[in-house]
Formats: C-alpha cells, sequence, structure tokens
C-alpha cells in the first residue's frame, strides 16, 4: 500500500474496481450499511474525514446538507479526483497525508470519521495501532471503520482466486478478539458491528466510539 496511485492508475481503478456484479452487490451493500449507520448518528453541521477516501466514492453519501467533508488519501491523484468528482460542493476539500504516519489535523475535530477498506491492508499490528491512534486523536465523535474477520469460507476462496490470478491482493484477516483488543488499545470501544453478507464474506463495518 505504500506506493501512491498514479493518474492513470485512479482512472482505471475508477472504471473497472466496482465494475463486476459481485463488486456492484458488495458495494451497494456497503452503501445500504453505511447509510443506516448515518442516520442514526446524524448531527447537524457535522465535520466528517473520510480517509482513505479514494476516488470519492461515498462522497455524495456523506456529504448531506450542512455536513463539511475533509477527504484525504495517500495518492495525491486519488484526492485530486474525489475533488473532482464533487466540484460543486464548496463544503469538500482535499488533503494529501499518510495516515500511518500522522494525519496533519488538530485533535478532537471530527464528528465522524469514516475508514472503508484500508483497515485489511495494514499486515502490521503497528500500522494499525498507528492508524487507530491517530483516529483516536483527531476524532471526537464516532469513527466507522471496515476490516475482514477470519473466516475459513473466505481464506479458501481467496486462496483459490490467487492461484487463478484473479487477485494479487493479500488481506489482513483479524479474529473478532484481535479487533475489539486493538480499537480498545486505542481508546475506543466497538459499539456495533454489521456483516456484509452474513457467513459468506468476511468483511465487517464497525461503528466505533471513543470509550
Ligand atoms: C481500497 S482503497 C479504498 C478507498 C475508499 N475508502 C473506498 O472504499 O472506495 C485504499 C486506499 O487507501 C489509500 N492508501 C494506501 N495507503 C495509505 C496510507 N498510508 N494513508 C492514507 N491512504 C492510503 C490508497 O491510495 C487507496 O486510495
Amino acid at each position: 500500500m505504500s506506493n501512491p496511485f498514479k493518474k492513470q492508475e485512479v482512472e482505471q481503478y475508477e472504471r473497472k474496481r466496482y465494475r463486476g456484479l459481485d463488486q456492484k452487490l458488495v458495494h451497494s451493500r456497503e452503501e445500504k450499511i453505511l447509510r443506516k449507520i448515518l442516520e442514526e448518528i446524524r448531527k447537524e453541521d457535522a465535520r466528517v474525514l473520510d480517509v482513505p477516501c479514494g476516488y470519492g466514492r461515498f462522497s455524495p453519501l456523506l456529504l448531506e446538507p450542512g455536513v463539511s467533508l475533509v477527504s484525504s488519501d495517500l495518492s495525491f491523484h486519488m484526492v485530486k479526483r474525489a475533488v473532482e468528482r464533487n466540484e460543486e460542493s464548496a463544503r469538500l476539500s482535499g488533503v494529501v497525508a499518510d495516515g500511518i504516519s500522522g494525519l496533519p489535523f488538530k485533535g478532537e475535530v471530527f464528528d465522524l470519521i469514516l475508514s472503508m477498506r484500508f483497515f485489511h491492508h495494514l499486515h502490521q499490528e503497528e500500522e494499525r495501532k498507528a492508524v487507530l491512534g491517530e483516529f483516536s486523536r483527531v476524532a471526537k465523535g464516532g469513527v466507522i471503520l471496515s476490516f475482514y474477520q477470519q473466516n475459513p469460507l473466505h481464506v479458501l476462496q481467496r486462496k483459490l482466486r490467487r492461484r487463478i490470478k484473479k487477485s494479487k491482493t493479500k488481506i489482513k484477516m483479524l479474529s473478532r478478539e484481535e479487533f475489539q483488543k486493538e480499537v480498545e488499545g486505542e481508546g475506543f470501544k466497538v459499539v456495533r458491528v454489521y456483516p456484509l453478507f452474513k457467513g459468506i464474506h468476511s468483511q465487517l463495518i464497525a461503528l466505533l466510539q471513543k470509550a
């Protein structure tokens, strides 16, 4: 994850990443869960941080009336695209930053942090700790964080996919106990966990609050 996406890679990623039927389903289920959580924790004039924002897949969902959104990513071209896609919104700003080495924000400024599809790319516990530590520092409200939970069926499926060269990405899966311990270690409590597709997909979306 340390090589930031270049312009052409971003274009290709945006065109292809959620094109297949299975990925469209994943995207639509992610949106549904996020919408539900956002309805529950809605706050007027909230400051929201989307990190990593990628090409801004969730910006339209986050940009409810009154919300100020900061879209941040390691890749300049991802941030640029996220801002371009929503250029009519004066309530969106883009910030290029490395979520592992530190976020360039003051403490307790965000009412909500959204972090989708990042945690499972962090293979070292130290990296996850650093990211959670930064979230804990800059958040004053909740954090929505997706992660992959160990699931023997999915491990087998990923091995097969890699074998037939459909996927080169290695995913870090954690047990629920490990996940809980890591987030609690950085000052959060797990409020609720939503499975993407119970029993058949390992991705979960967790709502965390400062303990
Ligand atoms: C799988 S994408 C997810 C993007 C977005 N959250 C979504 O779900 O569409 C992972 C993103 O993490 C970004 N990234 C990788 N390492 C990072 C780091 N250390 N700090 C911030 N962003 C990083 C990549 O540039 C990429 O845009």
